[in-house]
């Protein structure tokens, strides 16, 4: 079987039981989705499936024959972030970082079915991806400027640092 993964056909050689994360991480070596409860309950592995966030440790390869898969490193590059990965950036909304791809991924099906910057809608688009680092605000925060349309000037914001205040890190 095949799945197309950020737009490249990838033949599948894992059994079709074998969970989507798992073929993505360790088969194929897409390490964005992250392995956190592998029980559906935290959101870390999420991956938009033809444009839907799902839980990728919930799904059987064998029911993805042909299915697009995009997972963070398809969103943007290093040097060419989206802009919601930009908004991550600006408003702080990461720390570990081990929540994140599932958070953008989220956020960015939210964003492509027109959701805007209404904090309630934000909170039940995310509903269920747990962050045990940031606290929920600054990410909320991020969703809301990205769905606003806001830009940001990432050029002062230092490799390592930990804070985007214009200027630099303090
Ligand atoms: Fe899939 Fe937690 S690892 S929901
Ligand atoms: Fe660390 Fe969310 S940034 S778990």
């Amino acid at each position: 079987m095949k799945i197309v993964v950020n737009g490249a056909v990838r033949e599948i050689g894992s059994s079709p039981t074998t969970s989507l994360l798992f073929v993505l991480r360790e088969e194929l070596g897409v390490t964005g989705p992250k392995a956190g409860c592998q029980q559906g309950g935290c959101g870390a592995c999420t991956v938009l499936v033809d444009g839907s966030p799902r839980r990728s440790c919930l799904l059987p390869v064998g029911y993805l024959d042909g299915a697009e898969i995009t997972t963070v490193e398809g969103l943007g590059t290093p040097m060419s972030l989206a802009p919601v990965q930009q908004a991550f950036v600006h408003h702080y909304a990461a720390q570990c970082g081990f929540c994140t791809s599932g958070f953008l991924l989220a956020a960015q099906a939210y964003l492509d079915r027109g959701g805007t910057d209404d904090r309630e809608a934000i909170i039940e688009a995310l509903g269920g991806h747990v962050c045990r680092c940031t606290g929920y605000v600054k990410i909320i925060e991020a969703v809301a400027a990205a769905a606003r349309g806001d830009t940001f000037d990432l050029t002062t914001t230092a490799p390592g640092k930990y804070t985007t205040v214009a200027g630099g890190a303090r």
